[in-house]
C-alpha cells in the first residue's frame, strides 16, 4: 500500500499551565474528588508537552492561570478560531464560567475578530476544523456540553459549514475525547461514542479515517494533537499510536497522567490558534 507523504504544517497554540489544578468538583465521569492530584507532577508533565510542541517547531502562547479556576489547564475549551475569527466559549457548568473571560482577553486587542456567544459551547472541546475537507469543514459535537444551537451560531460567526455530531456515551462527553483531526483532511475517531446516524455521517465524510476502539478511547488516545505528520499522544496510547503509524503518521508520546484525573489529556490542554 502506498501513502501520500504526511507533511507537518507549522501551528500556533495556546496553553495554560496547571498552576491551580485540582479535582475539587466532579463534572464528568473521570473526576474523582477523593484522589488528590500531584501539582508538581502535573506542572512537569505539562511543561514536557509544551516543550514537545515547541521542539517540533510550533509556537506556543501561554495564558496565565487564574486562582480558583482549577480546570483552566484545559485550554482547548476557551474558544474556537477559524480564519482569524474567534467564536468565544460559554461554559455549561458555573465552576468553569469565568474561564471564558480570561480567554476572551487573550484575543481582544489582537489580530482577531471576536464574537461573544449566546449559546453554551466549550470551544475546541466540541469543535474541530478541517481546512482541506470539502473546502473547509467544522465538525461539532453535542449531547453533553455544547448546545446544538451553538453549532448554527458558530456557522454564522465563522462562515464555514458545520456538521453536527451527536455524542451518546457520557465517558466521551466532548468531541475531542472521541474524535481528532490527523491532518487537514483526515481524522481518527471511536465510532461507538456517536449515535448511529452520526457514525454514518462520519463514514461518509471520512472514508480513510483511522478507526479507534474502546481501549483507545479509554486511554484518552483520541485526545491527541497532530501537526499533519507528528501525532502527539499520551503515553498510555501506544495502540492507537501504532494504528496512526500504519497510516503513515509519526506518533510522539508524552506522559500526561495527572491531567487525566480531571477528565482530559493532550488535546484538552492545547488550543490551536488559526489566524
Ligand atoms: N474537567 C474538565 C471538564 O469537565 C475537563 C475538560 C476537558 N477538556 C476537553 N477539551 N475535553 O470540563
Amino acid at each position: 500500500m502506498s501513502y501520500t507523504e504526511r507533511l507537518p504544517r507549522i501551528r500556533t497554540y495556546l496553553m495554560c499551565p496547571p498552576e491551580h489544578f485540582t479535582v475539587e468538583y466532579a463534572i464528568n465521569p473521570w473526576m474523582d474528588t477523593t484522589v488528590p492530584v500531584d501539582p508538581a507532577l502535573a506542572l512537569k508533565q505539562w511543561q514536557m508537552l509544551r516543550d514537545t510542541l515547541t521542539d517540533l517547531g510550533h509556537t506556543v502562547h501561554v495564558l496565565e492561570a487564574v486562582p480558583g479556576l482549577p480546570d483552566m489547564v484545559y485550554a482547548a475549551n476557551g474558544a474556537f478560531s477559524v480564519d482569524g475569527k474567534v467564536y468565544g466559549a460559554r461554559f455549561k457548568y458555573p465552576q468553569r464560567a469565568a474561564e471564558a473571560a480570561a480567554h476572551r482577553q487573550f484575543y481582544v486587542g489582537g489580530p482577531w475578530t471576536f464574537a461573544d456567544p449566546e449559546y453554551v459551547n466549550e470551544g475546541e472541546g466540541d469543535f474541530a476544523y478541517m481546512p482541506d475537507a470539502h473546502g473547509g469543514l467544522i465538525l461539532a459535537g453535542y449531547g453533553f456540553r455544547t448546545d446544538p444551537a451553538a453549532h448554527a451560531e458558530a456557522q454564522e460567526v465563522l462562515g464555514r459549514p458545520v456538521i453536527s455530531l451527536k455524542l451518546v456515551d457520557p465517558a466521551y462527553y466532548h468531541l475531542d475525547v472521541a474524535f481528532a483531526a490527523l491532518d487537514d483532511r483526515n481524522v481518527t475517531y471511536f465510532p461507538e461514542a456517536f449515535s448511529e446516524s452520526s457514525q454514518r455521517v462520519l463514514a461518509q465524510l471520512f472514508p480513510d479515517a483511522v478507526i479507534a476502539d474502546r481501549a483507545d478511547a479509554e486511554a484518552f488516545a483520541l485526545n491527541l494533537v497532530s501537526d499533519g505528520r507528528n501525532v502527539i499522544l499520551n503515553s498510555e496510547s501506544t495502540a492507537l499510536g501504532e494504528k496512526v503509524r500504519a497510516a503513515g503518521y509519526n506518533p510522539v508520546y508524552v506522559e500526561l497522567g495527572e491531567l487525566k484525573r480531571g477528565g482530559g489529556s493532550i488535546k484538552c490542554a492545547v488550543a490551536e490558534l488559526r489566524p
